[in-house]
């Protein structure tokens, strides 16, 4: 058997195809280049959604109103979750909403992500959160939230790129945790609960920062052979580097370095950090290629997320959440799914446990 379940097919979905050796992601049929081009994340929603709920109403008005009942959800709790980290934070007020397999419920978990993470990030800095304004789009009103004024149409753009990049994704493992759920029929939030648990770690959503830290340590495009050379020697794996499906560079990566490029050409991105992350990029895939030569290792979607939020102005320790913004459409299109099909998740295990002792 294969502990981590690679190879093994564990559900059939309409939703997305991630071709690991072409280094291709398509979404309902729309490949991953088409996908960012000029929509914004209430598009992407919508094409995840449909055909999983009766009818979908237009998603930016309704999306607004849903991110203003969280606003409400979140008032009422500020004194207990103020001072959580900003992910345990958000996964105790994501547990306040009532579970249920509704419309209603899903765009309140959409909304969730970005209204708990600008408001919690403010509350950590002494400051109130900011009411969201339904009659913005979701990524603009999530920067409007987080940084208490109206971003620039690139900065707009940027963050729209980056949700609609990492919406969904195959049968990772965020999302397979979700499915799994879904298929005991607890209801979107336990399958979202789940989701957002599983995408913590730092071998799933958790790189990014990680990535940033790396970053600093090497400081300047000329260390960066040594410090990833030590790095490997002390066996360390290099964040935002390798994949279980991707034998070929990430696409996602590209759709966000372009992003990074955009926001650079617009002044919102400083270059230096470009140029420092593109030297450590060259060197960790040659390293990468003359100390593990049996495995093809590449640049995946982290690498360049840790930059794109680092220039839209969110802190590490909210890397995850805003990873978790996007995500969230393809967990509860994924729980919809899984729970049509009926059936419960319910795989076996090997025993390899010691035999059943004999009475004496
Ligand atoms: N740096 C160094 N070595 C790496 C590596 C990395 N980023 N990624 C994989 N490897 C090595 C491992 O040490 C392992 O070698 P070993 O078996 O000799 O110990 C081997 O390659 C495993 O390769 P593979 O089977 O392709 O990886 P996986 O499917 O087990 O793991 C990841 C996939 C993503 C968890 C892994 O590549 C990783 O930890 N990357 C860094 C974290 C990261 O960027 N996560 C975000 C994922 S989108």
């Amino acid at each position: 058997m294969k502990s981590g379940l690679e190879d093994v097919v564990a559900a059939e979905t309409v939703l997305s195809h991630v071709d690991g050796e072409n280094g291709q992601l398509v979404v309902r049929g729309v490949s991953l280049d088409e996908l960012g081009a000029g929509n914004r994340y209430e598009d992407v929603l919508a094409l995840l959604l449909e055909g999983f709920f009766d009818s979908l109403p237009e998603l930016q008005p309704a999306l607004g109103a849903a991110r203003a009942q969280l606003h409400a959800i979140l008032e009422s709790n500020v004194g207990s979750v103020g001072s959580m980290p900003v992910l345990e934070g958000m996964r105790a007020m994501l547990a306040q909403i009532e579970d249920g397999d509704e419309l209603g419920t899903a765009l309140q978990l959409v909304a969730a992500p970005a209204v708990l993470t600008a408001g919690l990030l403010r509350l950590k800095h002494g400051s109130a959160p900011i009411p969201p304004d339904p009659s913005l789009g979701h990524a603009a009103d999530t920067l409007r939230m987080t940084h208490g004024s109206l971003p620039q149409r690139q900065q707009v753009a940027a963050l729209d790129s980056y949700l609609i990049t990492v919406a969904d994704h195959g049968l990772n493992a965020s999302t397979f945790a979700a499915r799994v759920v879904a298929s005991t029929q607890a209801g979107l939030v336990s399958a979202t609960l789940a989701g957002l648990s599983a995408l913590k770690g730092p071998l799933h959503g958790g790189a990014p920062g990680p990535v940033l830290d790396a970053l600093d340590s090497v400081g300047r495009p000329e260390n960066a052979h040594a410090w990833l050379e030590e790095a490997l020697v002390r066996g360390e794996r290099l964040m935002g580097f390798g994949h279980r499906i991707y034998r070929v560079r990430d696409p996602r990566a590209d759709a966000l370095k372009s992003a990074l490029l955009a926001l650079a050409e617009s002044g919102a991105m400083d270059r230096q950090r470009l140029a420092l992350a593109e030297a450590v990029e060259r060197a960790a895939l040659q390293l990468l290629r003359e100390k593990k030569p049996d495995r093809r290792l590449e640049t995946n979607v982290e690498f360049y997320t840790a930059l794109l939020l680092e220039a839209l102005g969110f802190p590490r320790e909210a890397f995850t959440c805003v990873f978790a913004m996007g995500r969230v459409g393809g967990w509860i299109a994924h729980a919809r799914e899984q729970v049509t099909t009926g059936r419960l998740i319910r795989p076996q295990s090997l025993y390899v446990g010691p035999a059943p002792r004999r009475a004496a």
